[in-house]
């Protein structure tokens, strides 16, 4: 292939280098277009051509249906490694040696206390508001008690600042919980593995003793591992953008969390459950919910269904799908929302409006069924997704930072009113 890209404006030729990838993708560097053509940009509404960065941490392929994790794939970090394990994978580059995972837990050990200021701001929230708009609020609070956060020039407050996250956020998602359910606030124990402890301080009930169900760890574990990164997906590239203005992890990741919330990104586990809901609440039609999907005058959408750089099946839909199928089975749950959503299922993999625009369903029409199974009310589900996500949007962040990359300022086409005379009050 050329080493080079042309691109002819009135007759006139300009070159631009093309940069191959490890994985032999091909890009136009663009970075002197606006320059050499004297004002042009390029316009890529949605960003689906364009490249914000060159990242080393996730490689996929929504074609061949291909998630890797620096360079492992998910299929075999999903069956041998944890949760934590990832993280340290994604964070800095390699598997961690046991003696690397055992200090990297003990960090993060050592750093999940949260200031008991911090359930001043829980409490003045409303029992109402969004669990996600509170983790946000939250994470956005840790900076004031930790200041040193915000320093990114130094690799020691960066290694700091990514414990301490990685440490407070599972106190501060199974607090939110807690206090919307009215039950006391857990302080987890740390002889407990991470994922043992999220889910004893999210569920441990005053005076009983908690005690941990090996399919439920093992399948949030999974669940954790499969949502930890997916390159530059819309919170990820939102925690670099911020985080490419010098502000620190914690506001980075506020903003990300921010993000995630949308029904079009994380909040679609929610909107699946609610869907399936309303769908049998409805008598259960999985043809008539069909029909509307497929509507173009109705705005309905099969929630849980397609996805932006998949046009094949979602690799971690099929590990979750399985673990889905595993939960329901050791826990011996019948669950008329399962019997729709295999019916959408099916009925939408055989559908040609369906086969044709390559909608397969994706990592959050299962990760609901598995997290509804575990009790976690449904508002929660994408709070799950943000506690899996923190990994990859810590590890975008800080590859970004050591980078130095500049920061984010995308440009516009300008479309609106050119100059015109300013219409006093009284005559407008
Ligand atoms: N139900 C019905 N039709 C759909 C759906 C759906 N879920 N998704 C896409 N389509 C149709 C569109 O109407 C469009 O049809 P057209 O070509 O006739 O106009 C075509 O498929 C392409 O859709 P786009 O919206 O252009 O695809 P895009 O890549 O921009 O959007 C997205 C991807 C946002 C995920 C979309 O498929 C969607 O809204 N899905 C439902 C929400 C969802 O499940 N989101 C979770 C994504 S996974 C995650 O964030 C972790």
């Amino acid at each position: 292939m050329s080493k080079q890209a042309t691109i002819e404006i009135d007759g006139e030729k300009y070159e631009f280098p093309l940069v191959t990838g490890t994985e032999n993708e091909v890009a136009i560097d663009i970075t002197t277009l606006r320059t050499a053509t004297k004002g042009v940009i390029t316009l890529d509404s949605g960003f689906k051509n364009t490249g914000s960065c060159e990242s080393a941490i996730t490689f996929l392929d929504g074609e061949k249906g291909i998630l890797r994790y620096r360079g492992y794939s998910i299929e075999e970090l999903a069956q041998k490694v944890d949760f934590l394990e990832v993280a340290y994978l994604l964070i800095f580059g390699e598997l961690p040696t046991k003696a690397q995972n055992d200090k990297f837990h003990d960090d993060i050990k050592a750093q999940s206390a949260v200031d008991e200021d911090i359930k001043k701001i829980l409490e003045a929230f409303p029992k109402s508001a969004h669990p996600m708009g509170i983790i946000s609020s939250l994470t956005s609070a840790l900076t004031a008690f930790n200041p040193s956060s915000v320093n990114v020039e130094s690799e020691e407050d960066m290694y700091k600042s990514v414990v301490k996250i990685l440490g407070k956020m599972p106190v501060l998602v199974a607090w939110t919980m807690r206090k919307k359910q009215g039950l006391p606030l857990d302080y987890g124990d740390d002889e407990l593995g991470y994922v043992e402890n999220i889910l004893k301080m999210m569920f441990s009930k005053p005076s009983t003793k908690y005690v941990q169900n090996q399919v439920l760890v093992d399948a949030l574990d999974k669940l954790l591992i499969l949502h930890a990164d997916h390159e530059q997906n819309c919170s990820t590239s939102t925690v670099r953008i911020v985080g490419s203005a010098h502000a620190g992890l914690f506001a980075s990741i506020s903003a990300g969390i921010s993000a995630l919330w949308g029904p079009l990104h994380g909040g679609a586990n929610q909107a699946v459950l609610e869907m399936l809901q309303a769908i049998e609440a409805d008598g259960g039609d999985t043809k008539k919910y069909m029909a509307k999907a497929k509507d173009k005058n109705d705005p309905f959408r099969l929630m849980g269904f397609g996805h932006r750089v998949y046009k094949n099946f979602d690799p971690r839909a099929k590990i979750i799908k399985k673990a889905a199928d595993e939960v329901l089975e050791a826990l011996g749950v019948e669950d008329p929302i399962l019997a729709i959503a295999k019916g959408l299922e099916k009925e939408a993999l055989e559908d040609p409006y369906f086969v044709e625009r390559k909608l397969y369903p994706n990592v959050d029409f299962y990760s609901g069924i598995i997290y509804r199974a575990m009790n976690i009310p449904t508002e929660m589900f994408t709070v799950m997704f943000a506690i899996g996500r923190l990994p990859g949007w810590i590890a975008q962040w800080r590859e970004m930072r050591l980078r130095k990359e500049p920061i984010g300022r995308p440009r516009q086409l300008y479309i609106g009113e050119t100059q015109r005379p300013f219409v006093e009050v009284e005559n407008r």
